[in-house]
């Protein structure tokens, strides 16, 4: 099964972040996940467009951003003029969604929704249609490194079959806590992108745990 490895930055050492990201990318990771926090709809505060625009001048790896932000509307074009080819927004912070999703793909960029633990997969059933990617968050989202919610995996399997009664093909993408002990059941579940900080970059090699969560996440 093919999937996507998706290391993000927020374990990284954010004083090297060029050489961080060179690590994973010689590793063949897959896209360069950006966690992007405001303080107000999530507890902790990161990075904004002027970092994605400068990790844009030192990657060719695709960059997924996340936003974990109120009002997302109002930063959008900001982060897809300075390179975000995926732009997630959580769609308890979007009262507009169906708005929201089409202006992403309007600016050229792969439009996401993110779920939080709490909220159901039944939330999006409606503006399924206009996402390229649906991201189910497996912790309640603010930090890195926290403990995967073994739910999850259910979780991810009703979104993969609501995906398939909207006949979409957008993929599906695990953010929290995941590691070679949940890669291969979420996959199994209908995962195809995998979010890592803490198991990436929490480990003395980053280029090695992004081989080894592959390894592990396609049964090879
Ligand atoms: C959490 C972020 C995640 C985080 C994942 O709010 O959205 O992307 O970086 O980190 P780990 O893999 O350490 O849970
Ligand atoms: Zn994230």
């Amino acid at each position: 099964m093919s999937v996507r490895i998706a290391p993000s930055i927020l374990s990284a050492d954010f004083a090297r972040l060029a050489e961080e990201v060179a690590k994973v990318e010689a590793a063949g990771a897959d896209q360069i996940h950006v966690d992007v926090m405001d303080g107000h709809f999530v507890p902790n505060i990161t990075i904004g467009p002027p970092v994605v625009a400068a990790l844009r001048r030192v990657t060719k790896l695709p960059l997924d951003v996340h936003l974990m932000i109120s009002e997302p509307d109002r930063y959008i074009e900001a982060f897809a003029k300075n390179g975000a080819s995926i732009i997630s927004v959580h769609a308890e912070a979007a009262i507009h969604l169906h708005r929201t999703l089409t202006r992403i793909r309007e600016l050229g960029a792969k439009a996401g929704v993110a779920i939080n633990p709490s909220t159901p997969v039944e939330h999006i059933r409606d503006i399924a249609g206009e996402a390229d990617v649906v991201l189910v968050m497996s912790v309640n989202p603010g930090f890195g490194g926290q403990v995967f919610i073994p739910r999850s995996v259910n979780k991810v399997a009703s979104t993969k079959a609501l995906l398939a009664a909207a006949k979409s093909q957008a993929d599906i993408e695990v953010d929290g806590g995941v590691d070679l002990t949940n890669a291969a059941a979420l996959v199994q579940a209908g995962a195809t992108m995998l979010v890592a900080g803490a198991s990436i970059y929490g480990t003395g090699d980053p280029g090695a745990a992004t081989k080894a969560l592959r390894r592990v996440a396609t049964g090879a």
